[in-house]
């Protein structure tokens, strides 16, 4: 046996493999298979064969590339399908500013909030924005993070727009972490349109979505659909205009108030509505049976205090698709770590760990159309792969706030591996 931590062909004395099961592959209700004591087989970066539970490697093995867990717990890397990573400045002092009771809306009415981050990333060069996110994609990745979608939406105007998402490509193209661009320029009214901001919601659609489109910089267009932010109107037109140039949809709905927003998912057959903490049955049943997967982020309502949670367990009982992501920005919930979010599921929205698990995965891969190639550890998927210090599932969101994975494996190659010692 060869050692290497490189790129293994065999992943040996696993404690546990546990594989959330696709949509078209379950059999029963349980969201994730799990197989004891066994092994995993990689080839070119993809996952050619596991072990029977017991079985101990094969005899073919002998002069092959192994990685030892050590008993470990292997999942599939994480997938985020919701986050905002393109931006400069942090946002601390509206958290200051929250715990001692000003709200979200009152601090972005006062000036803070999302136009508080134009600033610091219309300054920064392409490049130097670059090496910002670089970091932020490190991040994702020591979380146990192998994949996530990211939005623009602090730049908002074509050019700021147009920078961030290729500083955003620069930075992935050399990073492992795997990437899908969303174009989100309709995030909020910047002030220069305050007065006017239908002439904003033109420049969108005239110039931002063809200029994104014919440099191939996004693969979906989102909007914020919420009071202060853009109307049922306005998130149509660019859905329009989207659409006819081949993006798909994405919209941040039912974040603060009810609104049209499941209908709108419903009506441009977006591949995911988003937030959706104030959603009602009627809206819940639509999005079932539509297909449109909800992506859900608990961490946005935890960390602005808020206490109501979307309601997972009525959208999951319904047949709704879930995913559940981060939603990392700079002001409503800064965390990169999807364990901590599984926690939030479990304790607020009732969801098993199980549950949460296939919602970081198979959720978050059907959230950015990749389910046939990722979120799952079955034959055939990525080699994506998370070993933790865990006997079982549900030790993942119950260590909360500790649950970082020990190695990381992308395409079947290391990425990360966590090396933190005590010295005496
Ligand atoms: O998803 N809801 C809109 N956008 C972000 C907040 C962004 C910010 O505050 O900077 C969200 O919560
Ligand atoms: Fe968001």
């Amino acid at each position: 046996m060869r050692k290497s931590t490189e790129k293994p062909e065999y992943i040996c004395n696993l404690g546990s493999l546990v594989s959330p099961v696709p949509l078209n592959k379950r059999l029963s209700k349980n969201p994730v298979l799990i197989t004891r004591n066994t092994w995993i087989k990689i080839l070119d970066g993809k996952i050619v064969e596991t072990g029977a539970e017991g079985e101990s490697l094969p005899a073919e093995s002998i002069n092959s590339i192994v990685f030892d867990a050590e008993g470990m717990l292997a999942t599939p890397g994480l997938i985020d399908a919701h986050t905002h990573p393109i931006f400069v400045n942090n946002r601390q002092n509206e958290f200051v500013r929250r715990s001692r009771g000003e709200s979200y809306q009152q601090i972005a009415a006062a000036g803070g909030g999302i136009v508080s981050s134009i600033q610091g990333v219309r300054k920064t060069s392409q490049d130097e924005l670059a090496k910002i996110i670089q970091r932020k994609l490190d991040g994702f990745i020591f979380a146990g993070t192998t994949s996530i979608e990211a939005k623009s939406g602090y730049g908002l105007s074509l050019q700021d727009e147009l920078k961030s998402l290729r500083a955003l490509k620069q930075a992935a193209d050399n990073h492992p972490l795997d990437v899908s661009s969303t174009l989100l320029a309709a995030h909020v009214v910047p002030p220069e349109f305050k007065i006017e901001p239908d002439k904003y919601v033109d420049l969108i659609c005239n110039e931002i979505i063809p200029q994104v489109v014919e440099e191939g910089l996004a693969a979906a267009i989102d909007v914020f659909l919420e009071e202060g932010a853009f109307n049922a109107t306005q998130t149509r037109k660019i859905f329009s205009f989207a659409t006819e140039s081949g993006l798909r949809c994405k919209l941040h709905a039912d974040q603060f108030n009810s609104g049209e927003g499941a209908a709108i998912a419903v009506e441009f057959n977006a591949l995911t509505a988003d937030h959706m903490d104030q959603t009602n049955d009627e809206d819940i049943k639509a999005l079932a049976e539509k297909g449109v997967t909800v992506v859900l982020l608990p961490g946005a309502v935890f960390f602005l205090g808020l206490d109501k949670y979307a309601p997972a367990r009525k959208m999951i009982d319904a047949g709704c698709k879930i995913a559940l992501s981060t939603d990392y920005n700079p002001g409503t919930t800064p965390t990169q770590s999807l364990p901590l979010i599984m926690t939030l599921a479990c304790i607020k929205m009732g969801l098993s760990p199980s549950e949460a698990l296939w919602a970081v995965t198979m959720g978050g891969a059907y959230a950015i159309n990749k389910a046939d190639h990722i979120g799952s550890l079955m034959q055939g998927y990525d080699a994506d792969i998370c070993l933790w210090n865990a006997e079982d599932v549900d030790f993942i969101p119950y260590a909360y706030g500790n649950m970082m994975p020990e190695v990381v494996f992308k395409k079947g190659k290391l990425v990360a591996q966590r090396q933190m010692q005590v010295i005496n």
